[in-house]
């Protein structure tokens, strides 16, 4: 995907963190970048750098719905949609009682929500000319911390979504995943240890979608996915040692 021509950008979650990187470093001129978040404040600061920012609850039926319904009358396609918008909550099984209402939050904004959006977006992506689709997963998708017990979970059924659709949509719409080191966003406060600045991410991704990769991650993060399919143990108590 050319990404000097034209394109009509959608992050979600694009207010904050990698998706707000992503969205500054896609604003040419030529593109539209559209960023979705919920709180008002962050949006109209997007609004302000130029991007088109859009109120939609992932977790909202209703409100995806009038996102796509927006794009179609305003720009009538979309070119590339990055399924970026997160949450991560931590749990301890053993001292917390875990909220329902909590963990189907989580999956419903990680996992539901996007698939959701992926579906309703579809008839935009089939107007474009070299439509992508980008998912934001996780290492922790592979390899799961027990501390992020359903995020974990969340990112794993994303994984398998975005592994599917690529098959699914091959010939017609590009799918790739993103899996993104640990990044200094708002996402990662207080933790301790080496960080990616959400700008590099941002690069990197960018770069990744230029070259048609169909992963796009940091040589960190591929040789933690090889450690995790030759030495799953290891692996695995790799990531449940990181605070
Ligand atoms: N940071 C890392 O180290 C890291 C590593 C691996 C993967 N990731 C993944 O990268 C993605 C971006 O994370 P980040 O670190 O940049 O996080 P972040 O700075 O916390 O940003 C999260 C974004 O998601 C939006 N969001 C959260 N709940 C939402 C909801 N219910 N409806 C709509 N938007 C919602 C937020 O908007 P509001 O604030 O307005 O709700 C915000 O724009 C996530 O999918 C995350 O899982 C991050």
């Amino acid at each position: 995907m050319k990404m000097k021509n034209k394109r009509i950008v959608l992050i979600t979650g694009g207010t904050s963190g990698i998706g707000r990187a992503l969205a500054e470093a896609m604003l040419e001129p030529n593109n539209v970048v559209i960023v979705t978040g919920q709180n008002e404040q962050r949006l109209q600061n997007m609004r302000s750098c130029g991007c088109v920012a859009l109120r939609a609850n992932m977790t909202s039926r209703t409100q995806l719905e009038s996102l796509i319904l927006h794009i179609q009358q305003h720009y009538g396609r979309i070119d590339l949609l990055v399924n970026n918008a997160g949450v991560q909550y931590n749990y301890n099984l053993l001292e917390d009682a875990m909220s329902i209402n909590t963990v189907l939050h989580e999956m419903h904004v990680n996992a539901t929500g996007p698939i959701e959006l992926t579906m309703l977006a579809l008839p935009l992506l089939y107007a474009s000319e070299q439509p992508v689709i980008a998912n934001v997963t996780s290492a922790l998708s592979r390899t799961p911390k027990s501390t992020a017990v359903v995020y974990s979970a969340s990112k794993a059924a994303m994984y398998s979504f975005t592994t599917s659709l690529k098959k699914m949509l091959k010939g017609r719409v590009r799918v790739c995943e993103i899996i993104p080191p640990v990044v200094e966003t708002k996402m990662t406060e207080g933790r301790t240890g080496r960080k990616l600045s959400p700008k590099e991410m941002a690069k990197q991704i960018l770069l990744g979608l230029e070259a048609r990769r169909s992963v796009i991650c940091s040589l960190q993060i591929r040789l933690f996915r090889i450690l995790s399919a030759v030495a799953p143990v290891l692996a695995s108590s790799i990531i449940n040692s990181r605070d």
